[in-house]
């Protein structure tokens, strides 16, 4: 593939979606060319699955039920728009992939280690990030901050699992940087946007200075 992945990863609050497009602007503005997208999302069907997987008015969503909602759209998404703009070249910087998945259904929901892998790995048709910028921060800390949201937190499903979720969720990510330390870059998301970007670029500038 000629063009670069990116993903961002974290908690609720850990400000990847903040540094994705700060990320994304930065590459662009040096003249990349760039496509930010997220996940669950990033196409009409993938961002319609998005919003049945994280309606929090509805019956109790079972785990094996949550796991496919999110791998379809990411099955969609990877096929439909992630593949073909790397095909093309351009760097992709998206909001959350395969690692949520581990996090969330496997640390937080306790899906089956060997089925949740052999299932991710079929949705992204193998695809995986050349490179993943974890953005670790205490869960008391991100759910402060993602309660400070105009959006405000608790609204979606997924956000009124609390705080021992997030803690199994946030124990499961430094456990896949711990596997990946080449890939899975792992940054103090409690110390400011300002230097956490500064970081991220430089690190993305030399990746592609190697290439
Ligand atoms: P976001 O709020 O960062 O966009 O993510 C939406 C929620 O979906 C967040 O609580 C994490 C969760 N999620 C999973 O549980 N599994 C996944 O595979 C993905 C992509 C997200």
């Amino acid at each position: 593939m000629p063009g670069l992945f990116l993903t961002l990863e974290g908690i609720e609050g850990s400000g990847k979606s903040t540094q994705a497009v700060r990320l994304a602007d930065a590459l662009a503005a040096e003249g990349h060319s760039v496509v930010r997208t997220r996940e669950p999302g990033g196409t009409p069907l993938a961002e319609r699955i998005r919003h049945v997987v994280l309606d929090a008015k509805q019956e109790p969503v079972l785990p094996e039920t949550e796991l496919l909602l999110f791998l379809a759209a990411r099955a969609q998404h990877v096929r439909a728009h992630i593949r073909p703009a790397l095909a093309e070249g351009r760097i992709v910087v998206c909001d959350r992939f395969t690692d949520a998945t581990l996090a969330y259904q496997g640390g937080g929901r306790r899906v089956e280690p060997e089925a949740l892998s052999r299932l991710c790995e079929w949705a992204a048709g193998g695809l995986w990030p050349d490179r993943t910028y974890l953005l670790d921060l205490p869960v008391e800390t991100g759910v402060e901050r993602a309660r400070e949201r105009p959006s405000g937190f608790g609204v979606d499903r997924m956000e009124r699992q609390g705080n021992d979720f997030l803690e199994s969720v946030r124990r499961e990510y430094l456990a896949i940087a711990r596997a990946h330390p080449n890939r899975v870059m792992v940054l103090d998301g409690s110390q400011g946007a300002d230097s956490l970007a500064e970081t991220i670029l430089s690190d993305v500038k030399s990746r592609l200075a190697g290439r």
